[in-house]
């Protein structure tokens, strides 16, 4: 018995071999599938709270009273939203409001331009991108539309779409604003969503 043990082993040998490379890809596989779907998900809360947000803030005080709840809360907002779910979630953007918002790295710049060409070629559009960073960070992108008209009261044509007040609200906050002259359908921003710790990538 004993002598048919190295055989045994040596047959055995190129099954573990060709194994361990496939194992980790399926593994990491799983782990771009799982942080995706999570990811996804959270941007879709975020989304939805923000879009509630705005439009209660207007409902409830006018544009001018949003604007301030606006440069108050949405950080604020995106902040609490990432701490319930170890993630960090942040908008970027290649025309900011708040210079914070800008895009940030060099994968947000490409991220950006595959979006934006997408949407140039009326092809169709990714509801959300995953990229892994030089240190196997996992980002997840997803597209922000002007998906209303209530969007323009505040990003569209000054005079047209943005009133005098509105416009000197945001002004007052925002003295190097880009965030104008937006009509509907078009690419706003992105959601940008790591991992805690990694948004360095
Ligand atoms: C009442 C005014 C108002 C309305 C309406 C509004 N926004 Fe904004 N938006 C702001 C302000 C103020 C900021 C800057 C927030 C900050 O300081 O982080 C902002 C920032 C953003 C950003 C982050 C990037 C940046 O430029 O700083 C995105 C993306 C965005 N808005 C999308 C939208 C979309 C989409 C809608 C419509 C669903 C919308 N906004 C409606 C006022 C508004």
């Amino acid at each position: 018995m004993q002598k048919y043990l190295p055989h045994f082993i040596l047959l055995l040998l190129p099954v573990i071999i060709s194994c361990n490379a496939p194992v980790t890809s399926v593994r990491q596989e799983e782990d771009v599938q799982q942080f995706t779907e999570k990811a996804g998900k959270l941007s879709a809360i975020a989304q939805q709270t923000l879009l509630k947000e705005v439009s209660g803030a207007i409902q409830e005080g006018g544009t001018v009273y949003a604007v301030a709840f606006c440069s108050q809360k949405a950080m604020i907002l995106t902040d609490s939203v990432s701490k319930a779910h170890d993630l960090v979630i942040t908008r970027i953007t290649n025309k900011p409001r708040n210079a914070a918002n800008g895009l940030k790295t060099a994968m947000d710049s490409a991220v950006w331009q595959r979006f934006e060409q997408a949407v140039l070629q009326k092809d169709s559009i990714p509801a959300g991108i995953t990229e892994t960073g030089e240190k196997g960070t996992l980002v997840y992108y997803k597209p922000i539309f002007i998906g209303m008209p209530t969007c323009l009261q505040c990003h569209g044509e000054p005079g047209k779409n943005i009133d005098a007040l509105t416009m000197q609200a945001l002004n007052e906050r925002y003295p190097d604003d880009n965030a104008f002259n937006y009509t509907v359908g078009m690419l706003r921003g992105l959601w940008k969503i790591t991992a805690v710790g990694d948004l360095s990538e």
